[in-house]
């Protein structure tokens, strides 16, 4: 599985910045990043959409989000966003917080969840991508 996605993202890396952002290699980082593409039907980072924005993910409690309007199951869900918690609700929204209305399956192949979760912590507290954290 990281052989293919080696394979796949090689030609990438060369345009990559800095070694080890959030864990992850430059290649494995444009490899969340395109997995986050998965996301943004309803997320962006900087801004609430049909869900709460990504900037300031790592550590924030969920639904938490001022002037986001959250399910009352995420609410009380009393749970704080770090890779383990992520990799959870990812692995099945339902599951973990039954009654969200996120409207995702989610990403069974572990990896998969990782390189995601990596690229996440990484561009949820990008100076760039979250100027206003
Ligand atoms: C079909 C739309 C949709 C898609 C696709 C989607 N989400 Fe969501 N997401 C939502 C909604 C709506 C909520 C708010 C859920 C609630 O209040 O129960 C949410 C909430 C969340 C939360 C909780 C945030 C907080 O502030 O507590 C996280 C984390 C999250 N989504 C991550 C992701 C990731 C990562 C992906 C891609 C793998 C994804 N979502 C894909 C709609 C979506």
């Amino acid at each position: 599985m990281m052989h293919l996605l080696r394979q796949a993202v090689l030609p990438l890396a060369m345009f990559a910045g800095p070694l080890w952002a959030g864990g992850l290699t430059p290649s494995e980082r444009q490899a969340g990043a395109e997995l986050y593409q998965r996301c943004q039907g309803c997320h962006a980072l900087a801004y609430d959409r049909t869900g709460p924005r990504h900037c300031g993910l790592f550590g924030r409690r969920a639904g938490s989000v001022e002037g986001y309007g959250y399910s009352q199951a995420m609410r009380d869900a009393n749970i704080v966003w770090s890779r383990q918690t992520l990799d959870r609700f990812l692995a099945g929204p339902l599951k973990m917080i039954p009654g969200t209305t996120m409207g995702y399956a989610g990403i069974a192949e572990p990896s998969q969840r990782a390189l995601l979760i990596g690229y996440l912590e990484w561009a949820s507290t990008s100076a760039t991508l979250c100027p206003n954290q």
